[in-house]
C-alpha cells in the first residue's frame, strides 16, 4: 500500500533537482558496508537505505566492501560485536549498543558521510535519521549527530486478542490475528516493525495483557512456531518479541491442578515452558504479566504475594536472559462506593512498596504513569522514586482510551513529557521520573518505557491520521526525553506532510493546543472519570459515581472533589516525598489543575487563577468547545486544504467535524449537570440548560 495515509512519517516522494538533493545524489551513490556483514539488522539497514535513496533521489547506490580510492561515498560501520541471535547475558538491553554517529567529512576535495553504530541496530537508527534528514531537505551538515538512547527498553504493548479484536483499539482490527490464529501474511506486521524501528523502538509484546483462553496457548508447542514467525519479522528490525502470559496457564491448560508459584510442579512447568520458547525464539524478550488485577489470576489465590509470583517466572527465564515485566495495575475493582476510606489511587503503592528489594534482578515492575488509569490529567504515580531497589518501567497509553479515542485530536507528548520531567524528590538531584526510568537514579540493571499501541488495520494505522503523531512522538521521546513536544510535533509534521511551513506550522499548533482543548471540554481540575462506563467515550458525569471501580467525584449541591489529604482524607498524599507531599496536601499550594484530585472543595472556592471552581468549569467548557471548532476551521483554511492531498485532508476534516460537534455535547452535559447541582449561574450569562 503506497498511499500517503499508510506511509505515515515514512513518506518517500521523489525530491526535485537542485540542492541539497543533488549533493546527496553525489554523496550517496556508493555505500561501503563494514561490520557484521551477516547480521540481519544490518541487511535491513542497508535495504532500507537503498530503497529510501532510490525512491527519494532516484539513484541506485552501489554497495562496496572497501573504501574506494577516491570519490564520495557513505560508509556504514558497526563496532565488532557479535549479534549471535543466541540468548546471552546482559548486553541485549544496554543502551550503549544502540548508539550511532553520523558525520560529514569534507577534505582534500572529497566529501564523505560516515555512519557508525555500536551495533547493527545503531546503524539502522542512523539510517532512518539520515533518510529523515533527506526527506526534510536538510543540508548534510545539519545531519551531523552523535546519539545514544536514554532508555534501555523502548517498548510497545499490543492489546490485540486472537479473535482479531483490540482491547481499547480505535483504528480497526488487529494486524496480528484473525479468527483465533496469527495471520499468514505478515507484510503489514513488517511495515509496522519498520515504523517502530524508525523511531527507535526495540521491544514489543504482541498480545493483550488480558490473556484469554486461546492466547494462553501461545507458549505451547502447538503455537510457538507461529509466534516464532512474528518474532522473525521483528528481529529483522532489532525489536525483541515478548508475550503477555496467563499466570494460571499450568492450571488453565489442564496440565496441573494448581498454579501456586511456590509449588515445585508449577516451577518445573514454567522452566519447561521457557526452554521450549527459547528453542523456537532464541532472542525472546520475556513475559508481560497482569496478575491479580481486574479478575486476572495471580499469586493471591494461593496466599502468595507479587514477589513470589514474579520471582518464580524470573527463575524460569533467567538461564536464557529473559525478562519478567510485572504490571503494578493492582487495585480493588469490587469497591463499595459507600466506603469513603478505600482509595484506588493508593493501591499500587500499598501493594508494591513493601515488596521493594524482594524481586529478582530480571524482574521489572511496569507502573502506569498515574495512580488511576490514563485519565486526561492525573498526578504522577508515587511509586516512582519510592521503589529504590527494584527495576522499573513506566507505562503510557498511546491508544486514546480516555482522551478522545482517536476521534478527537489529542497530542499526548506534552502530557508524557510533564510526567517524565516530574521531580519525585527521592534524592537531592536527578530525581525526575525520567531518571528513574532511564535507570540512572537508583542504578537499575533494567529499566525503560512501555506504552499501549494505538494502531490497527485502518489504512492510516491510527484511525485519526493526526494520531500518528502520538506513535511517532512516543518513540522519539523515549529515545530522548529532552526533546521538546513542539520539536517532535514539527519533525512529525514535516516528515508526514512535507516541509511546507504553511502546512506544518498550523498542524504543529493544532497538536500543541489539543491536549488542553480536550481537557477543557471534558473533566476539569484533575477529577477525571466523568465518562460513559466501559466505553469511556462521551460524557456521563455520574457514570462511575455509584459503581465498584473506585472512581468518584463526590459532587453534591455544595462542592466536589476527592479528599486525599493526610488529616481528613484517604492519606494518599503521604505516599509522595516532601515537598510534593506538602504541596498536594495543602489546599493553598495544590496546583489548580489537580485540585479536585486531592481536595473536596465548595463550588465557590477560588483557584489561583482567581476564578471560582464553578466558574472555571463553565469557562473551560465554553472555551474548549470553541477551540475544538477552531481546529476544524484551521484545517479547512486554504493554506492547508490546497496543499494536503485530498484523501488525507478529508479524513482529518471528518474527524475534526465530529470532534467539534461532540465537544458541544460534552460542554452542555457537564455545564448543565453542575449548574443543576450547584444552582450557581454562569457569571457571563451564557446558555446552560
Ligand atoms: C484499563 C482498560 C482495560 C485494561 C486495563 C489494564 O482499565 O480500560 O481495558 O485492561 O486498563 O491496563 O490492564
Amino acid at each position: 500500500n503506497d498511499s500517503t495515509l499508510y506511509k505515515a512519517w515514512l513518506q518517500d516522494e521523489r525530491k526535485p533537482e537542485g540542492d541539497p538533493f543533488d549533493t546527496y545524489r553525489r554523496l550517496l551513490g556508493r555505500i561501503v558496508v563494514k561490520g557484521e556483514q551477516h547480521a540481519r539488522v544490518l541487511s535491513t539497514a542497508v535495504a532500507e537505505l537503498i530503497n529510501g535513496l532510490q525512491a527519494m533521489l532516484g539513484i541506485q547506490p552501489e554497495v562496496l566492501n572497501e573504501l574506494p580510492q577516491e570519490g564520495s561515498c557513505l560508509v556504514l560501520r558497526t563496532a565488532a560485536e557479535p549479534v549471535s541471535g543466541l540468548a546471552h547475558e546482559v548486553p541485549r538491553w544496554d543502551t550503549g549498543r544502540d548508539a550511532f554517529a553520523l558525520r560529514w567529512v569534507s577534505a582534500d576535495g572529497t566529501e564523505r558521510m560516515e555512519l557508525d553504530g555500536t551495533s547493527a541496530s545503531g546503524v539502522l537508527y542512523g539510517v532512518f535519521r539520515l533518510l529523515f534528514g533527506i526527506s526534510r531537505g536538510w543540508e548534510p551538515v545539519r545531519l551531523v549527530t552523535e546519539e545514544q538512547p536514554a532508555n534501555q527498553l523502548r517498548m510497545i504493548n499490543q492489546w490485540d486478542d486472537a479473535d482479531g479484536s483490540i482491547e481499547r483499539g480505535y483504528a480497526g482490527a488487529s494486524i496480528f490475528y484473525r479468527e483465533g490464529e496469527i495471520v499468514r501474511d505478515l507484510q503489514r506486521v513488517r511495515d509496522y516493525a519498520r515504523l517502530l524501528a524508525s523511531v527507535g523502538i526495540n521491544a514489543i509484546s504482541i498480545n493483550n495483557v488480558n490473556v484469554h483462553e486461546r492466547e494462553t496457548r501461545w507458549v505451547t508447542e502447538e503455537y510457538l512456531p507461529e509466534v516464532a514467525r512474528v518474532a522473525e519479522v521483528f528481529r529483522d528490525y532489532g525489536i525483541a518479541l515478548f508475550l503477555s502470559i496467563n499466570f494460571a496457564a499450568p492450571l488453565s491448560l489442564g496440565d496441573l491442578d494448581t498454579s501456586d508459584p511456590l509449588d515445585e510442579g508449577v516451577r518445573q512447568w514454567w522452566a519447561e515452558a521457557a526452554t521450549r520458547i527459547y528453542r523456537h525464539i532464541p532472542d525472546f524478550g520475556g513475559f508481560v504479566v497482569k496478575a491479580d488485577s481486574e479478575h486476572r489470576p495471580g499469586p493471591f489465590a494461593y496466599g502468595r504475594d507479587h514477589a513470589d509470583g514474579a520471582n518464580m517466572l524470573a527463575e524460569a527465564m533467567a538461564p536464557f536472559g529473559g525478562l519478567v515485566i510485572w504490571r503494578c495495575f493492582v487495585y480493588n475493582c469490587m469497591q463499595d462506593w459507600r466506603d469513603r476510606s478505600t482509595d484506588r489511587a493508593r493501591a499500587a503503592y500499598d501493594h508494591f512498596k513493601p515488596l521493594d528489594g524482594r524481586f529478582h534482578d530480571n524482574v521489572l515492575l511496569q507502573i502506569k504513569n498515574g495512580p488511576m488509569d490514563f485519565q486526561v490529567r492525573e498526578p504522577v504515580s508515587p511509586l516512582f522514586g519510592a521503589m529504590q531497589q527494584t527495576n522499573q518501567m513506566i507505562e503510557f497509553q498511546i491508544t486514546q482510551e480516555y482522551t478522545g479515542q482517536q476521534r478527537h485530536l489529542c497530542y499526548l507528548v506534552p502530557q508524557w513529557k510533564q510526567v517524565l520531567d516530574f521531580n519525585t524528590h527521592a534524592a537531592d538531584a536527578g530525581a525526575e521520573v525520567k531518571h528513574v526510568v532511564d535507570g540512572s537514579l537508583f542504578g537499575m540493571k533494567y529499566s525503560g518505557v512501555a506504552a499501549v499501541s494505538n494502531i490497527g488495520d485502518d489504512e492510516s494505522w491510527t484511525g485519526h491520521p493526526l494520531a500518528q503523531a502520538n506513535l511517532y512522538g512516543y518513540g522519539r521521546l523515549t529515545w530522548d526525553p529532552e526533546l521538546s513536544a513542539e520539536r517532535i510535533a514539527e519533525e512529525w509534521a514535516d516528515l508526514t506532510f512535507g516541509d511546507h511551513p504553511e502546512v506544518t506550522h498550523p498542524i504543529r499548533e493544532m497538536l500543541m493546543a489539543s491536549w488542553s482543548i480536550y481537557e477543557n471540554y471534558t473533566a476539569p481540575l484533575g477529577v477525571g472519570w466523568m465518562v460513559v462506563p466501559h466505553y469511556h467515550y462521551g460524557p456521563d458525569v455520574d457514570g462511575y459515581e455509584y459503581s465498584r471501580w473506585g472512581t468518584y467525584h463526590f459532587a453534591d449541591r455544595d462542592g466536589m472533589g476527592v479528599d486525599r489529604t493526610i488529616a481528613k482524607g484517604t492519606g494518599y498524599t503521604s505516599q509522595y516525598f516532601s515537598p510534593n507531599k506538602e504541596m498536594y496536601d495543602s489546599l493553598e499550594k495544590c496546583p489548580d489543575e489537580l485540585l479536585l484530585f486531592f481536595h473536596h472543595v465548595p463550588y465557590s472556592y477560588r483557584l489561583h487563577s482567581g476564578k471560582t471552581v464553578i466558574q472555571h468549569i463553565y469557562d473551560t467548557h465554553f472555551a474548549g468547545a470553541e477551540a475544538a471548532e477552531e481546529l476544524m476551521h484551521t484545517w479547512a483554511a486554504p493554506a492547508l486544504r490546497d496543499r494536503v492531498d485530498p484523501r488525507r485532508h478529508a479524513a482529518v476534516a471528518n474527524r475534526l467535524a465530529e470532534q467539534a460537534e461532540h465537544a458541544k455535547h460534552w460542554r452542555d452535559v457537564v455545564n448543565t449537570y453542575f449548574y443543576r447541582k450547584s444552582g450557581v449561574p454562569d457569571e457571563r450569562g451564557r446558555t446552560i440548560y
